[in-house]
């Protein structure tokens, strides 16, 4: 039997459970945008249906969505070239996480470390959504059978659920109608660390504000997030080796790295032997190049959310020109009627 061949075509979503933070640009968008125009069709999606996983304010869920796509196009995801929505717009994506909680065992879903982490030991109060959620990916991705899928380290396993999930299908339906996705974790930024621990990820939900950056943050936030981040007292070593066993003097490296696109190799060739009260400073003033930009135009988006919504709705529109077919050959081949 010869393989199927699959459109090379990109996949991937961020919640809208908060601000952006510099993790989700480095680790994120910036792959993003970087992925767009080349060998792939790119779809970026900002994934609302996963948000509510955990309680969201309904207001602010919808300024969050709004914020999300406002960081993606600011950053450079242009609609012409990608398609860019929100995920409850278009309901196949429901409607295939479904029948992928048919397809899932409990005993995937048991390993899945990031509920694990969430759920710590209030498991029992947690919702049933924040339980099937990997599943809901898998059929985010599958939906239009994505081949390639550019994510943070973070979302590697959930990646991989998706591929046993596709697996699992192909075989008890005796098909090969959905690919084996490909995780996309690549570049020095997949995991960028708190500031104030740096083993632990920098998030949207962390309890202090001086521990991640937000996108929208201004310079001098900026400045003295980086200023104040936590290090040991060393200076910078003369070889990336001698970052080991330093996780907040590495993060910082590759945060400096990931912004300036080059590698941490050559960031500690640059400054070996810098003591922090030089290199926190040029990270920051690198950090408020890079970034203000970015923020100033998501600034300017955000002021008129009858545009974003606009091109949210135009986006959704090609995305279900994809997604309906696949859903209704996947009813097909289940034995749905319709
Ligand atoms: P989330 O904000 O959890 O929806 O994450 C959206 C995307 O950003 C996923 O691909 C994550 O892996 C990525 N991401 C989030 N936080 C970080 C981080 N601290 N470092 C690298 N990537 C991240
Ligand atoms: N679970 C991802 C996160 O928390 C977000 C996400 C939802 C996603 N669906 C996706 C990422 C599909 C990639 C592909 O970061």
């Amino acid at each position: 039997m010869t393989e199927p061949t699959f459109t090379p075509r990109v996949f991937s979503g961020i919640k809208p459970s908060g601000g952006l933070t510099l993790g989700n640009y480095l680790g994120a968008i910036k792959r993003f945008v970087g992925m767009q125009g080349g060998a792939f069709e790119t779809i970026y999606c900002v994934v609302d249906l996963h948000a509510i996983t955990v309680w969201q304010d309904p207001a602010e869920l919808a300024q969050a969505t709004r914020e999300v796509a406002a960081g993606f196009l600011a950053a450079g995801i242009d609609p012409s070239k990608s398609i860019l929505f929100n995920q409850s717009m278009v309901s196949a994506h429901a409607e295939l996480g479904w029948i992928f909680n048919c397809v899932a065992r409990l005993g995937w879903m048991n390993r899945m470390t990031q509920f694990k982490e969430k759920a710590g030991k209030n498991a029992e109060k947690q919702s049933l959504g924040l339980y099937a959620y990997p599943s809901l990916m898998a059929a985010d991705i599958l939906i239009y059978h994505a081949t390639h899928v550019p994510v943070g380290e973070d979302q590697k396993q959930h990646v991989e659920l998706t591929r046993d999930i596709a697996a699992k299908f192909n075989h008890d339906y005796k098909t090969d109608f959905f690919p084996l996705t490909e995780p996309v974790i690549e570049g020095p930024a997949t995991r960028v660390m708190n500031l104030r621990d740096g083993t632990k990820k920098m998030s949207k939900s962390g309890e202090s504000d001086m521990e991640r950056i937000n996108m929208l943050d201004d310079a001098d936030a900026i400045s003295k997030k980086f200023k104040k981040a936590r290090t040991d007292p060393a200076p910078l070593p003369e070889t990336l080796d001698g970052l080991k066993d330093r996780p907040e003097a590495r993060n910082l490296v590759d945060i400096y790295a990931a912004l300036s696109d080059t590698t941490p190799e050559a960031v500690i060739a640059e400054h070996a032997g810098a003591g922090w009260g030089a290199f926190k400073p040029a990270l920051a003033d690198l950090a408020v190049s890079k970034l203000a930009p970015i923020s100033d135009e998501m600034g300017r988006l955000m002021n008129d959310p009858a545009e974003i919504d606009r091109i949210l709705r135009s986006g959704a529109d090609k995305a279900r020109v994809i997604a309906e077919p696949i859903l209704q050959r996947t009813y097909d081949i289940v034995g749905l009627l319709r």
